[in-house]
């Protein structure tokens, strides 16, 4: 279907794109870290608008977690709770006192995996300069995507470095689960992956039923717990009882050298209660992407002008 604009959708629509992607050079221009894509050149002239970006080969780590390619194997669970660390160590950047910028859009879409499975976070449209002097929060609009954006912000626009640590622990429990954020394709109880999972993530007894049953015999049961646990801090409904990005990164370092030092936890590990999980396979695309959202209701909103290379 063509998509018909009139002259002033159209200019509104050019400006968001511009305003994205001025955002995105304002940022990846001048932040350098190993978790963070970097920005090798663009081009705004007029009409033309072009960003290049390192190529990150292994593509996003949504495709690992949710496409069913055969090309797309799912990922392991020491790789999984690598990729975790990294994205972490990249926000952890982001909010430190030598960058101070809250991300906005930490979601497994802009996640990229280098030849080496090394992650690093990419799409900085949305950021924004964290709060200065005695502000707890930015007043913004409300952007982001359903699903990863954390509640408080939601309701008021109110955005502070623990939002984004909210979206972390999103994107956690979907690498724990292999579940979608948002899944419309799932029973309505579990349209959302963070309602349904909550009761679960508490109980040794009942964590097994969200873990992803792709990954079952790779990790110890006490390694299930402490990354469920790490989950559930982030996703604290309180802001204030979420961990900040330096202390998520020390748990999952702890979790990484766990499974270093533990040879038994390859596909031979211990092998934690078996659960009948066969509703997390068959692919599922239905992700709710909205970049504005207001009054809790999607906006429209144009996404990147030019998409990066897609794999
Ligand atoms: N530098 C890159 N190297 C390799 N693949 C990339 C790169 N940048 C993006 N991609 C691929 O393109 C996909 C689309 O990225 P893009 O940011 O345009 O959309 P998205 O993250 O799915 O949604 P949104 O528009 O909300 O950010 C990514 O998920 C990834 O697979
Ligand atoms: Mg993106």
């Amino acid at each position: 279907m063509v998509e018909r604009f009139t002259n002033v959708q159209r200019q509104v629509k050019i400006q968001s794109i511009v305003q994205y992607e001025l955002a995105e050079i304002n940022y990846l221009g001048q932040l350098y870290h190993p978790n963070l894509v970097k920005l090798i050149g663009y081009c705004l002239e007029d009409d033309h608008r072009l960003l290049v970006y390192e190529f990150m080969p292994k593509g996003s780590l949504e495709n690992h977690l949710f496409r069913r390619a055969s090309y797309f194997q799912p990922l392991s669970w020491n790789l999984r709770m690598k990729v975790a660390l990294d994205a972490a160590k990249g926000l952890e950047y982001l909010h430190s006192d030598k960058a101070k910028v809250i991300y906005r859009d930490f979601k497994a879409s802009n996640i990229l995996l280098d030849s080496n499975y090394r992650a690093k976070l990419s799409d900085f449209g949305l950021a924004k300069d964290g709060p200065t002097g005695s502000k707890s929060h930015v007043s913004t609009r409300i952007m982001g995507t359903y699903g990863y954006a954390a509640p408080e912000y939601m309701a008021t626009g109110h955005l502070t470095a623990r939002s984004d640590v909210y979206s972390f622990g999103v994107v956690l429990l979907e690498m724990l689960s292999g579940r979608r954020a948002i899944d419309k394709n799932r029973p309505s109880k579990e349209h959302n992956l963070v309602e349904w999972a909550r009761p679960y993530l508490s109980s040794k007894r009942r964590i097994f039923q969200v873990m992803d049953a792709r990954i079952q015999g790779q990790y110890s049961s006490s390694d299930a717990l402490k990354a469920a646990n790490l989950a559930i801090q982030c996703l604290s409904t309180e802001p204030k009882y979420r961990p900040n990005m330096e202390a998520v990164v020390k748990a999952l370092e702890q979790l990484h050298n766990s499974n270093d030092n533990d040879g038994s936890k390859g596909s031979r590990g211990e092998n934690p209660r078996r659960v009948n999980r066969s509703s997390s396979n068959g692919p599922k695309y239905h992700r709710k992407n909205v970049k504005e959202v207001s009054n809790g209701k999607p906006a429209s909103y144009a996404g990147p002008y030019i998409s990066p290379l897609r794999t």
